[in-house]
């Protein structure tokens, strides 16, 4: 099964996701996070990344679209994919038409006052990956799952969240009447708290499942 998790910036894609995949032995496909990989090891596609992450803008379609294209067989050993943060425009929602077949896309709806107070209180983990926040961490600097050390996103200030919600307005958006038509778009409210939510992802991949 092939899940796309869409969502604005802080909905908890990534959150939903670290649950999903070991709750249904999925593979997890992050472009964020794959990105901060190659920022971090200072690779070629990193030095074209890095500008983008820190303004808040998308990285090139050509950039991303290869990425995804080439690591997608490299997860088949699981039972499913999830794919967090790829496609967010159209450009890309077409490309991936041409390679892969999505079965289900999950929309995270979030107000946009609670977004900004998630990202701006997130902290993640150095080892893990695993998104955290500071209204549950109480003062602790250090992963709740693997004991790393947590750290602040540098795209997580309140300026260049603001760029990203509006680069997710213009062009992630209409993703949702995108795959709408399509029949396969379930909205779930990412409003509830993480466990809520979880709950009513739950009953959309039970139903899937039969
Ligand atoms: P990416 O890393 O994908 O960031 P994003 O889409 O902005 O989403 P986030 O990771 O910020 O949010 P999330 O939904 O994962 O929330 P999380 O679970 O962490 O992309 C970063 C950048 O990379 C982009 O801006 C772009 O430059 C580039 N990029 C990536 N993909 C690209 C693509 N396809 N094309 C071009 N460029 C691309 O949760 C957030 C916080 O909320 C955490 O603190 C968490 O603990 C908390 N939280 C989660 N759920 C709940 C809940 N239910 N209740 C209370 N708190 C919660
Ligand atoms: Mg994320």
């Amino acid at each position: 099964m092939i899940i796309l998790l869409l969502g604005a910036p802080g909905a908890g894609k990534g959150t939903q996701a670290k649950i999903l995949t070991e709750k249904y032995d999925l593979a997890h496909l992050s472009t964020g996070d794959v990105f901060r990989y190659h920022i971090k090891n200072e690779t070629e596609i990193g030095k074209v990344a890095k500008g983008y992450i820190e303004k808040g803008t998308l990285v090139p379609d050509e950039v991303t679209c290869a990425i995804v294209k080439e690591s997608l067989p490299l997860y088949q050993n699981r039972k499913g994919i999830i794919l967090d943060g790829f496609p967010r425009n159209i450009v890309q929602a077409k490309a991936l038409d041409a390679f892969c077949k999505l079965d289900c896309v999950l929309n995270i709806a979030v107000s946009e006052d609670l977004l900004l107070e998630r990202i701006c209180g997130r902290r993640v983990c150095k080892d893990c990956g695993a998104s955290h926040h500071i209204k549950y961490l109480q003062g602790k600097a250090t992963c709740q799952y693997c004991n790393g050390v947590l750290y602040q996103r540098q795209d997580d200030s309140v300026e260049t969240a603001k760029e990203r919600f509006a680069v997710y307005s213009q062009q992630t958006k209409p993703l949702i009447q995108f795959y709408k038509e399509k029949g396969i778009l379930h909205t779930v409210d990412g409003n509830k708290e993480q466990d809520a939510v979880l709950v009513e992802i739950d009953k959309i991949l039970k139903v899937l499942a039969e």
